[in-house]
C-alpha cells in the first residue's frame, strides 16, 4: 500500500513511522486513520520488525484528530459517525496490542489524540520544551476513545483535573504523570531514543514480546487471579531456548545469541 498520510521506512528490524500531515501539525483524518490501521495490521504480523519508532513530521508529534473532519460529521448520519468514531477505537487498539515495543519521540506537541498515541506507547521520550494537553473540552469535545490508555497511563486523579480542564502541561509533568518516561533537549531526542531502541535490539525478541503481552494480561486481573498466569508464563520462559540462552551467556560470561524470532 503506498501511504500519502504516513511515512514508513525499514531500518534492520526497525520501523520508523512518521505521521506526515506537518501542514494541519499531523493531525489525523479518516484517511491517516486508514492508513495506520492498515500499517498496524502488516506491522502486528511482521516477523522482521522488532521495534517501532514513531514521529511526526514537520513542527509537532501531533495535534490530534483533525477538526475539520471532525467538524464535517455533522453533515454524517448517525451510523456513519459511529463507525467513524470505531474505526478511531479499533486504531488505538491495534497500536496498544501490537506484539513490538512502540517508542514515541515527541517534540513540539502532542494534543488531544496525540497524547493518546503516547498512552498507546510502551516508551516514550519527549523534548523538554514539548507541550501536552486533552484539550477537547476546550473544543466542545471530549477525549473518548483515547480515555482507557490515557488513564491507564496517568490515573484517575489527573485525569479528572486535565480532561475536565483542558490545561495543557509540560513535559516534565507528563513525565511525572507516566505518560512519558525521558525529557531531553530537542537536540538529544535521537540520541536517546537510539538507545531505546538498542536496548530493545539487544534483548530476546520473544521474551520481549512476551513481557509485553503479559503486562496486558496482569494489568486486568486482580493479584489472586494473576498469580496462576505468571507462574505459568516464567515456568514456560525458563525452559524456552531464549530462556536457556541467555541464562547460560550469562553464566559464561558471553553475549546470548538469539534467533530473529521465536516461535
Ligand atoms: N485539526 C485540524 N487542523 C489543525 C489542527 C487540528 N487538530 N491543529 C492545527 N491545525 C492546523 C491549523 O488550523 C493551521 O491551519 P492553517 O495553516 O490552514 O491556518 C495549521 O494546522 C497550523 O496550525 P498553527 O496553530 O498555526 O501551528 P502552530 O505550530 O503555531 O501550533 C499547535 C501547533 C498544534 C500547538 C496548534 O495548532 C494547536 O494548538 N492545535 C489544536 C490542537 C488541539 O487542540 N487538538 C485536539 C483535537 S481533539
Amino acid at each position: 500500500m503506498s501511504f500519502k498520510c504516513i511515512s514508513v521506512q525499514r531500518d534492520g528490524a526497525v520501523e520508523r513511522l512518521a505521521l506526515n500531515r506537518p501542514d494541519v501539525r499531523n493531525a489525523f483524518d479518516d484517511e491517516m486513520i486508514r492508513e495506520l490501521t492498515w500499517w498496524a495490521d502488516s506491522v502486528a504480523k511482521d516477523p522482521g520488525v522488532r521495534v517501532v519508532v514513531l514521529s511526526g513530521a514537520g513542527a509537532v508529534y501531533s495535534a490530534g484528530a483533525d477538526l475539520r473532519w471532525m467538524a464535517r460529521m455533522a453533515s454524517y448520519s448517525r451510523e456513519q459517525n459511529l463507525q467513524d468514531a470505531t474505526d478511531v477505537a479499533r486504531l488505538f487498539l491495534a497500536i496498544d496490542r501490537l506484539p513490538v515495543p512502540i517508542i514515541s519521540r515527541v517534540h513540539g506537541a502532542a494534543l488531544g489524540g496525540g497524547v493518546g498515541l503516547c498512552a498507546v506507547s510502551d516508551v516514550v521520550v519527549a523534548a523538554d520544551d514539548a507541550v501536552f494537553g486533552l484539550t477537547e473540552v476546550k473544543l466542545g469535545l471530549i477525549p473518548a476513545v483515547i480515555a482507557p490508555f490515557v488513564l491507564a497511563k496517568i490515573g484517575r486523579s489527573a485525569a479528572r483535573e486535565l480532561f475536565l480542564t483542558g490545561a495543557r502541561f509540560s513535559a516534565a509533568r507528563a513525565a511525572s504523570l507516566n505518560l512519558v518516561h525521558a525529557v531531553v533537549p530537542a537536540a538529544a531526542l535521537d540520541d536517546t531514543v537510539n538507545r531505546y531502541v538498542e536496548d530493545v535490539l539487544a534483548a530476546a525478541p520473544g521474551a520481549v514480546a512476551a513481557a509485553k503481552a503479559l503486562i496486558a494480561e496482569v494489568a486486568r486481573r486482580d493479584p489472586h487471579e494473576a498469580g496462576m498466569l505468571t507462574a505459568e508464563a516464567i515456568s514456560t520462559r525458563r525452559v524456552s531456548a531464549e530462556g536457556q540462552e541467555g541464562m547460560r551467556a550469562f553464566l559464561e560470561k558471553r553475549k546470548p545469541k538469539w534467533a530473529s524470532k521465536e516461535a
